[in-house]
């Protein structure tokens, strides 16, 4: 039995390689290393350059390597450019999860796990999110990670295939051992730029907005730890293994950090202050986005082992400080 990680040159995916890795698992890594990085592919998963668009491709990996499950991170993620660029967010994130699902299908997988997203939900005055919240997403990023989610949810209706969707909230941290962590190429995540700020690499730290309805007046958000998410993936994948329902998880801890308190714990790490320009909201930028994890503990099991933002963030400038200045 062989997993097959989309994305696994990724951020979250080179996470998942590794856990899988250590539970046993053969691991195979389909990446088009447009924002993965072969670096962080480890050593000991099998690793192809390639499109998860391409149908003949994704069949051949399934059936050369007996693939049983498929687990999908492979997509684009920055919500700005979902906007200014939106049919490339479908095509890369909704189309081409169609093609792979389809593939699933013909070569007989029977368990898909799928990274979907907080930003299904849209804006949301409900303190903690549940999954049954209305899904309007604000963005063609999140639309394009719900299409993919109502795919999955026909095609499970309609076929053997089982799916698990884990809509993330804010992912952020790196692997405690140092192995792998955020490194794609300017990327928007707070948590990465206050680290990048806190290094000199960038010379401030914008604010989004300072007027927000919240307590400090900065943006609320549910950091969670890349390997917590990543321990959420794999008790997904024995769920399904163990004959379990296909359905949507939210992944976050239930509790929100502002901007300023992500801004306070950076420096604490760090040792000292961060230069900030207070600028105007982001377009789209909800207040809060606190996820309701009640559903993944209960159903799941899911203990979190990293709930603590100073945490998250020391691993975060751990590894931001051993990583290429970009
Ligand atoms: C959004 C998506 C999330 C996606 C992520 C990655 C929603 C609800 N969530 O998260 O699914 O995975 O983008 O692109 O759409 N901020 C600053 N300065 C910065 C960067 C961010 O003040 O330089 C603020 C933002 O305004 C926000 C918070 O920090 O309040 C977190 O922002 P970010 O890390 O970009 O993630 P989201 O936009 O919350």
């Amino acid at each position: 039995m062989t997993a097959l990680v989309t994305g696994g040159a990724g951020y979250i995916g080179s996470h998942m390689a590794l856990a899988l890795l250590e539970r046993g698992e053969d691991v195979v890594i389909l990446d088009n290393l447009t924002t993965g990085v072969r670096d962080l592919v480890p050593d000991k998963a099998q690793f192809v350059q390639g499109d998860v668009g391409d149908a003949r491709l994704v069949r051949q990996l399934i059936a050369e390597h007996e693939v049983d499950s498929v687990l999908h991170f492979a997509g684009s993620t920055v919500v700005p450019d979902s906007v200014s660029d939106p049919l490339r967010y479908y095509a890369n994130n909704t189309c081409n999860s169609r093609t792979l699902i389809e593939a699933c299908i013909q070569g007989g997988v029977k368990h898909f796990i799928f990274s979907s997203t907080a930003a299904v939900y849209g804006a949301t005055e409900a303190e903690m999110i549940d999954e049954n919240a209305p899904k309007i997403p604000a963005n063609p990023y999140g639309r394009s990670k719900l299409m993919t989610e109502w795919m999955l949810q026909d095609a499970a209706s309609a076929t053997s295939l089982k799916y698990i969707a884990l809509r993330y909230f804010n992912v952020a941290g790196a692997d405690p051992l140092g192995r792998t962590g955020q490194s794609t190429p300017r990327a928007t995540h707070l948590i990465k730029r206050a680290c990048q700020t806190a290094l000199g690499r960038l010379p401030y730290l914008g604010i989004f907005g300072v007027d927000f309805a919240t307590p400090d007046g900065t943006g609320v958000r549910d950091y969670i730890h890349v390997s917590d998410l990543v321990a959420a993936h794999a008790l997904a994948l024995d769920h399904l293994r163990a004959g379990g329902e296909s359905g949507a998880f939210n992944c976050g801890y239930g509790h929100g950090f502002s901007v300023r308190q992500v801004i306070g714990a950076v420096e604490q790490a760090s040792g000292h202050k961060l230069a900030v320009k207070e600028l105007p909201r982001r377009p789209g930028d909800p207040p809060a986005v606190v996820a309701d994890p009640g559903k993944l503990k209960g159903r799941l099991g899911w203990t979190p082992r990293y709930d603590a933002l100073d945490q998250i963030v020391r691993h975060a400038l751990e590894w931001e400080s051993r990583v290429d200045a970009r």
